[in-house]
């Protein structure tokens, strides 16, 4: 059975102490860590860049994924694989040359590529590019933001994407991201997702960390029993 990954997203974390959660999050079960890269250009919103992600190096053994959701991201690709990044996604609407930008991350050993589309954004730009990713990420919200609400026409597109790379003969990851959570995750998975991320859903003030991964990872046994019996 495909292990299924929990991705925290850092973005939902206190920034005050981002090192402490990171730390938390792993202790607490999380597969990946999440990162979200915002240049205010590309989405109306500004986080961090490469020196927080190296920062994070030390309270986590997990495999730091970067979503970059900027403008021109070739110019930055370097500067986050030198900061640790295990996987580096693109967003295709801001790659004209996704392929050149695809290909320099992948020479770097150790280093996965991934691609991403926005909601409205169609599967069909995935064609060329799906032999040469090891990532597709599906936004199942408009980025920018963390805490919004799942859009529910995005499960049939993760289906599609689904069926895409099963033709394709594709093993790369089904990643989803944008309105995740316990009470969601049996459906995303069910659709064919193999990487939830998850950021409101994980850093709350509901529950612990560790009761929020546990939460999602009951949500993916079930969908995962219901699909074997
Ligand atoms: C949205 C980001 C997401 C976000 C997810 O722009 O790419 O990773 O942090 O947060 P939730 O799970 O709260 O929607
Ligand atoms: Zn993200």
């Amino acid at each position: 059975m495909t292990k299924i990954k929990i991705a925290p997203s850092m973005l939902s974390a206190n920034f005050g102490c981002l090192g402490e959660q990171a730390r938390e999050a792993t202790e607490a079960g999380a597969d990946w860590l999440h990162l979200d890269v915002m240049d205010g250009h590309f989405v109306p919103n500004i986080t961090f860049g490469p020196l927080v992600v190296a920062a994070l190096l030390p309270y986590t053994v997990l495999p730091l994924d970067v979503h970059l959701m900027i403008e021109q991201p070739e110019r930055y690709v370097d500067d986050f694989i030198r900061a640790g990044a295990a996987y580096i996604t693109v967003q295709v609407e801001a790659c004209p040359h996704l392929h050149r930008v695809i290909e320099r991350i992948k020479e770097v050993k150790n280093v996965k590529a991934g691609v991403t589309l926005n909601p409205a954004t169609p599967l069909v730009l995935l064609e060329e590019i799906l032999p040469y990713v090891d990532l597709v990420l599906i936004m199942s919200v408009n980025p920018g933001f963390g805490g919004q609400s799942y859009i529910p026409t995005s499960t049939d597109k993760i289906r599609r994407l689904r069926e895409m790379l099963d033709h394709a003969g594709s093993r790369a990851e089904l990643q989803v991201d944008g309105g995740v959570k316990a009470e969601n995750a049996a459906e995303v998975v069910r659709a064919g997702a193999t990487c939830l991320v998850s950021g409101s859903g994980v850093f709350n003030k509901k529950a612990s960390i560790a009761e929020n991964i546990a939460r999602i990872r009951q949500s993916i046994a079930a969908a995962q029993s219901q699909s074997q019996g």
